[in-house]
């Protein structure tokens, strides 16, 4: 029997579950390599993510599923029994899951503004996707703030195509993740973000009504209402919990079955406390949990460091973020349990 969409939609935010965004381009995974020094190569990229997936204790405990790239999909075992990676995820318990946006292009017209494509060819992909394992998808796009965008234009644009993605992961048997991430970058307030991410999340589910998107299969990644990271007030971890429920009481059907945040460049254990002072609101129609890609990964990527005698140390790393991360999206994580 296959899975309905609400099934897999329940499976990848259950209690005390969230996401392992570990779908960098090669481009974006190269950056991360570099910060530890190590060399960006297939082999590498495999190794580590290998290693991730085989950290039952975080797999099989905390984490429901996990985005893959393109490469990463199609990869199988450095112990030559050639194991696909994905039947590693799935040994764990975890869906597998795939990016495929083809990431933010400069919007023609619109200075600063970006665009998403990868809608040619996507229903294709999409269902040779689905036979290579994939229950669930994720398209990211990106709204930057400044005095005068983001424009409605590059909204409406962005969530049209976040809508025609849904549809068609949907039609495949696949779990879209929408993510329009409303970026922390320059000095804006936090009420600057509320007011932009509310616009956002208003057109997104406008235009996921408009292409008869099943919400009930359907998951939102979005940003938290966060401070610009150059603004010189910082809202506290109550601001932020309360901005950002507010803005989801606002704007997110209740019929979705579940939010999973980005980290979106918040610092590993501020993205813990964030998610932990939402759940601790209580009351919320819809499940609030993680799909972290830096806060999750952050600190195994450092204690690794490239060499394959720590990646213990590296695994301990990641299961440690992977409970702190679980507890947040139960309300029941508490700063003194970092240290322990
Ligand atoms: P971050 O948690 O590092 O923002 O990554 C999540 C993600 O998948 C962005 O698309």
């Amino acid at each position: 029997m296959t899975e309905s969409l609400q099934q897999i939609a329940k499976a990848m935010v259950a209690p005390g579950k969230g996401i392992l965004a570990a779908d960098e381009s090669s481009g974006t995974i190269k950056k991360r390599f570099d910060a530890i020094n190590t060399e960006s190569t297939e082999t590498s990229r495999r190794d580590y993510r290998e290693f991730m997936f085989r950290t039952d204790e975080a797999m099989k405990n905390y984490i429901s599923g996990v985005i893959l790239y393109d490469e990463t999909i199609r990869q199988t075992s450095a112990d030559g029994n050639a194991t696909p990676l994905v039947e590693i995820i799935k040994a764990a318990g975890s869906i597998p899951g795939i990016k495929v946006d083809a990431g933010a292009k400069p919007m023609a017209g619109f200075p600063g503004e970006t665009i998403t494509e990868g809608l040619d060819g996507l229903d294709e992909r999409l269902a040779e996707y689905y036979k290579l394992g994939a229950r669930f998808a994720k398209w990211r796009a990106v709204i930057d703030i400044s005095p005068t965008i983001p424009t409605n234009a590059c909204i409406e644009a962005n969530t049209e195509a976040l809508a025609r993605y849904a549809a068609l992961c949907q039609k495949n048997g696949i779990v879209p993740i929408v993510e329009p991430e409303v970026l922390m970058d320059g000095d804006h307030t936090a009420d600057r973000c509320m007011e932009v991410t509310e616009a956002t999340l208003r057109s997104l589910f406008n235009a996921l009504a408009r292409h008869n998107v099943l919400l009930e299969g359907t998951i939102l990644k979005p940003n938290m209402v966060v401070s610009g990271k150059k603004c010189a007030t910082q809202a506290g971890i109550a601001e932020v919990a309360e901005k950002t429920i507010t803005v989801f009481k606002r704007t997110v059907p209740a019929a979705v079955p579940g939010i999973v945040f980005l980290s979106g460049g918040q610092s590993d254990e501020l993205a813990t406390a964030h998610l932990d002072a939402m759940n601790k609101l209580g009351n919320l129609p819809w499940a609030l949990s993680f799909s972290y890609g830096r806060a999750l990964q952050a600190a195994p990527q450092k204690a690794w460091g490239g060499k394959a005698e720590n990646v213990p140390a590296a695994q301990k790393a990641f299961a440690h973020r992977a409970k702190m991360n679980s507890l947040a999206a139960l309300g029941k994580w508490d700063a003194k349990l970092e240290k322990a």
